[in-house]
């Protein structure tokens, strides 16, 4: 049996093993917060002084701000806000109402001009949004006075009736020929398969594209 002066002896040793266990354990805890704050410190700074400064960028609007479009070959300047589409600046600022606006949410197709030779909704691009990207619209389409194939062979195959769908049609099957000047009726029916008609013309729309391929 151990004597009690040796058990108070080592209860003694115990605390003051505990006591400097938790001072040195507080004086860790201080020091790594004083370190940690300082890396974080030194860290954001490394970052800060190595990190690109963002570019200022100009705002824009809200109300309306000068842009340049080029369309059918031409700079045009107009001063449009920036939720102007650019349908509506096509149509509205530059009078080139050939560009129907019918859904005016991108299901319809009626809106189609050609941005850099690809066929887009109109309406689903913002006017400041076109940069220096050439527009063409369905206005553009003839030559000298002269009517693009595709357009008179609308007019010969009676591929038109109220005419809101048709430049869009126009703008889509002249875009295909000039990318396959001998399509299949199968991609003709592709390439318009987004032009939406209520007047049910898509059969004389056929075979107009076909007729003008032919031609061309
Ligand atoms: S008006 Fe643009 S898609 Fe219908
Ligand atoms: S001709 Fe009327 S919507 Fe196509």
């Amino acid at each position: 049996m151990k004597d009690k002066s040796n058990q108070s002896h080592s209860a003694e040793a115990e605390t003051e093993a505990l006591v400097n266990k938790n001072v040195s354990r507080r004086s860790f805890l201080k020091g790594a917060g004083l370190t940690t704050a300082g890396t974080v410190m030194v860290s954001s700074g490394v970052m800060a002084f190595d990190r690109p400064k963002p570019q200022a960028k100009k705002a824009i609007g809200p109300g309306a701000t000068t842009i340049n479009l080029r369309v059918n070959g031409k700079t045009r300047t107009i001063a449009v806000e920036p939720r102007t589409t650019l349908a509506t600046a096509l149509r509205e600022h530059l009078q080139l109402t050939g560009t129907k606006i019918v859904c005016d949410r991108g299901s319809c197709s009626a809106c189609t001009v050609w941005l850099d030779d690809q066929p887009v909704n109109s309406c689903l691009m913002l006017a400041v949004e076109v940069g220096d990207s050439e527009i063409t619209t369905v206005e553009g389409l003839s030559k000298n006075g002269q009517l693009h194939p595709v357009q008179e062979a609308f007019i010969e195959h009676d591929a038109t009736q109220c005419g809101f769908c048709t430049p869009g049609m126009v703008m889509t099957t002249a875009h295909l020929l000039r990318n396959n000047p001998d399509p299949s009726l199968e991609d003709v029916r592709h390439a318009v398969r987004g032009n939406l008609c209520r007047c049910g013309t898509h059969p004389n729309v056929f075979k107009a594209t076909m007729a003008a391929a032919k031609k061309s």
